[in-house]
């Protein structure tokens, strides 16, 4: 059976200081995620190669930097676009943009960053992915928080407008495996 494995980059700098959006490169913690990744993959994949997919911003490549396998970058897999929102913590950004910030939390899903996207957008733009994803084998992505949400309820079936309030943890491996009846799903917590 296929399977598809998802993960979360690594803790970054940004996802310590609260800040959202950015380029920020992988914190200590999240270095070791790096280096923990390969043999987590190969309590979870076994000696199958797999294909890496990341996105294009550090914190997933240097996630990615020691599997041992094929690596690709696509930019449909960078983190939901915050737009003006882009570097803020909540924090700022319920006091620099109150009514927005009430607004994305009234509709996460529909709710557009000014000048960035929203999670409605995120899907539409995942569908190469997805499609690519449907006729490929053995590929591993390594993404961001609101990607993976969008991925992970498509394979699980899940109503899109669930996804944006789903929990995500760091620094763990997601296996799905689609079988008639459904996806069977086997998560791997990295001991760091
Ligand atoms: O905080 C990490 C992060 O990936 C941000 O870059 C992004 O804006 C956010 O999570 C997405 O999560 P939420 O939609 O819950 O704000």
């Amino acid at each position: 059976p296929r399977s598809i494995w998802l993960s979360r980059h690594g803790e970054s700098e940004f996802n310590l200081s609260g800040q959202i959006g950015g380029d920020a490169d992988l914190s200590p913690r999240g270095q070791l995620y790096a280096r923990a990744l390969p043999d987590l993959v190969r309590k979870s994949a076994g000696d199958l190669p797999l294909t890496v997919w990341t996105s294009t911003l550090k914190r997933t490549g240097q996630t990615a930097r020691f599997l041992p396998f094929e690596k690709l970058s696509w930019k449909a897999l960078d983190e939901l676009d915050s737009g003006v929102c882009d570097s803020l913590t909540y924090a700022e950004i319920e006091q620099k943009y109150p009514a927005d910030f009430k607004s994305r939390d009234d509709d996460k899903y529909n709710y557009r960053y000014l000048g960035g996207e929203s999670y409605r957008d995120v899907v539409i733009r995942l569908e190469p992915i997805i499609m690519e994803l449907e006729r490929s084998e053995n590929i591993l992505i390594v993404t961001h928080q609101a990607v993976l949400r969008c991925i992970y309820a498509y394979f699980m079936g899940m109503n899109q407008e669930q996804s944006p309030w789903m929990e995500v943890p760091l620094h763990c491996l997601i296996k799905l495996t689609p079988r008639a009846y459904g996806t069977v799903e086997d998560r791997l917590h990295a001991n760091i």
